[in-house]
């Protein structure tokens, strides 16, 4: 780890209350470049919350962040355009290949009809997806959907991927075989990867660190790490 990179993440009391209820109290954590980190939740305790406020996509009701170098609630456009997210309930147009979503997403990207192209044959190749390329989404398996849905995160090449519950549903040898996808993500391509699981298999198998997320409090971090 190069010690001049700042953190990738940077989250300081951040919190989100749903009317009288808090979903998210007082979250305070580090991720540095290249790590993957891993809430680790059951359900409802403020998971798909958390990566919400950090994605940009619901505002906080306290606290900041800095995601990719940005702050999420004075700065949310570039941080959009640092990171990639793969959300709970996929969200690929079920008649559309992973071919024609990955060239839609260069193309929204941006980049001219070539490099959307070309970036799109590249993470086909990458994630062994040419077999299906051409299949609409919705006659994929589950383990196939995930690989598009991790593939079309990756195209503008973002510095954070937030991936919330990305095995959730999964059998055990798809759940393997994205780990493996996970892994090569973070060691081959340097991307710093945050998700959520409610496997503590999962979360120790793939993740650096962990932290313990329980009725919207950060509890503990394995591994000998603290939570701050
Ligand atoms: N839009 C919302 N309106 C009201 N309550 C919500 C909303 N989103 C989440 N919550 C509540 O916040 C808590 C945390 O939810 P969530 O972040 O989805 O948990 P997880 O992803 O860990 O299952 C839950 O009690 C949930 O019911
Ligand atoms: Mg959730």
């Amino acid at each position: 780890m190069d010690r001049t990179t700042p953190p990738a993440i940077r989250v300081a009391g951040l919190g989100r209350d749903f009317g009288d209820r808090s979903a998210v109290h007082q979250l305070d954590l580090q991720v540095n470049a290249g790590e993957v980190y891993g809430l680790l939740g059951p359900n409802g305790s403020g998971k798909s919350t958390t990566v919400r406020m950090l994605t940009t996509m619901l505002r906080p009701s306290r606290g900041t962040a800095h995601v990719a170098g940005a702050d999420i609630t004075r700065d949310p456009e570039t941080v959009r355009r640092r990171i990639g997210i793969v959300l709970q309930e996929t969200a690929l147009d079920p008649l559309m290949s992973a071919r024609e979503l990955l060239y839609l997403q260069g193309r929204l990207q941006s980049f001219t009809t070539r490099q959307a192209r070309d970036r799109g044959a590249e993470l086909l190749a990458s994630f062994s997806m040419e077999k299906f390329a051409d299949t609409p989404v919705s006659r994929l398996s589950g383990g196939q959907r995930r690989r598009v849905d991790l593939a079309v995160a990756l195209v503008q090449r973002p510095l954070v991927l937030f991936l919330d519950e990305p095995t959730t549903g999964l059998d055990p040898v798809s759940r393997r075989r994205l780990w493996e996808e996970i892994r090569t993500l973070s060691a081959g391509h340097r991307v710093t990867v945050l998700l959520t699981t409610q496997y503590l298999e999962e979360a120790d198998q793939l993740c650096d660190r962990v932290g313990i997320l329980r009725e919207g409090r950060l509890a503990t971090t394995p591994k000998g790490e603290s939570a701050a």
